[in-house]
């Protein structure tokens, strides 16, 4: 486990409550997330640290040598984000609290609320790594862009290029429904893997693998919080672990999809699909119709576990196409309303509020045979109670 040579990366999230609706986090609150974690790197639990937020969701990025899943890390983030709802209810923000759906941390976050992505490596001689956080979607968003980045020659030319890369990936899927894990070999079984991931509510690419030597490339959060709490409280808003260069896809390469603003579930309630906007820190906060769903990438190099940076990735010009065409998109979902498919599926809409709605017209629905024999379609409202 604490193995001098090995660092773990992880990324732990939550929902604490936003100012003004789900719109942004308060400065109060990642100040209080912020001084838990400073002492813990004062006593040298982690090695570093930074603390930031896109929309309304908390972002923990720390950096030590205790592995995955360890639980001084993940009690650590449990009781920063703790400390964070505390100031969250004070300020009366909404939601306050929101991801953190229990109150007993047994040792691990998974299954209470927040998201997690981790990976433990052994640090290269240069070890940049891009951390992506979204706001109003959920994990499976990432399945689009995690393909391209390692198993499209379209998008990586260090597929075709680079003798490292050029045997390909295994992509680790879990199937969300069954709690089941398959691994992929991209490109062999690239069909056979789509035909999974192309449904990202239900599979979601967890883990991506370097083929020649089972170095870990990818880690997506996977969390799906209606299926812990049962019912809707909330996107599963999810983040993301990729590593860059030598050998692995160049930073441009990891960021090239997102130049497509591909559509993801989520949105406004949670209910809707609509275009992934790549913005810049500044600019992760959702407004329109609660959205459109936002995406922001900060660039990191570990060296000895510390982590140098960020560079605002996406706060470049040569993203403003991609952010036009996501408002052009936005705007045409939106002219649909309530209808499919800009709302989510029945399936879907299974743990919002919705079947609350349906609940109530149940009683008014008449077996079809009868109604037609009795051709009571004119007096429907007084015969059908
Ligand atoms: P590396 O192989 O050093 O990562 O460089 C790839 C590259 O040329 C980036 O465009
Ligand atoms: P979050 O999942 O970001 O809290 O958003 C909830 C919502 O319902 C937005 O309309
Ligand atoms: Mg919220
Ligand atoms: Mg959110």
């Amino acid at each position: 486990m604490s193995n001098e040579k090995l660092v773990t990366v992880s990324v732990i999230k939550a929902d604490i409550g936003s100012i003004a609706g789900h719109h942004k986090v308060h400065p109060d609150t990642m100040a209080a997330a912020a001084r838990v974690l400073a002492e813990a790197k004062r006593k040298g639990l982690i090695i570093d640290y930074y603390v930031t937020h896109v929309g309304d969701d908390l972002e923990l990025i720390m950096t030590h040598r205790k592995g995955v899943d360890n639980p001084d890390i993940h009690g650590l983030a449990w009781d920063a984000f703790k400390k964070a709802a505390e100031v969250a209810k004070e300020l009366g923000l909404y939601a306050a609290g929101q991801d953190l759906l229990s109150d007993a941390f047994s040792g691990n976050v998974r299954g209470l609320g927040p998201g997690v992505a981790e990976m433990e490596f052994e640090e290269r001689p240069s070890e940049p790594i891009v951390v992506f956080m979204a706001d109003k979607t959920e994990p499976g968003a990432f399945n689009f862009p995690i393909f391209r980045i390692f198993a499209d020659p379209f998008n990586t030319a260090g597929l075709v290029i680079d003798p490292k890369m050029h045997d390909g990936f295994k992509f680790e899927v879990l199937d969300l429904y069954e709690g089941k894990y398959v691994i992929l070999n991209a490109p062999e079984e690239m069909y056979d893997l789509l035909a999974l991931i192309g449904t990202p509510s239900r599979y979601v690419i967890k883990r991506v693998y370097r083929k020649r030597d089972d170095e870990i490339a990818a880690v997506v959060s996977s969390e799906k919080l209606n299926m812990i709490a049962g019912r809707y409280v909330g996107k599963d808003d999810p983040v993301a672990i990729v590593r860059a260069q030598s050998g692995f896809p160049a930073v441009g390469e990891i960021l090239e999809p997102f130049s497509f603003p591909h559509l993801v579930a989520g949105w406004m309630r949670g209910s809707h699909w609509g275009p992934l906007m790549p913005v810049s820190l500044r600019d992760a906060k959702c407004t329109r119709f609660d959205g459109p769903p936002r995406i922001v990438a900060l660039g990191f190099n570990v060296t000895r576990g510390r982590l140098i940076g960020p560079v605002d990735l996406f706060d470049d010009p040569a993203f403003d196409e991609a952010r036009r065409l996501a408002q052009q998109i936005a705007d045409y979902m939106r002219r649909h309303g309530p209808f499919m498919p800009h709302r989510l599926s029945p399936e879907d809409m299974e743990y919002t509020t919705m079947p609350q709605v349906l609940e109530k017209l149940k009683n008014r629905f008449v077996e079809a045979k009868d109604y037609t024999k009795a051709g009571q379609g004119r007096t429907q409202g007084e015969t059908y109670e």
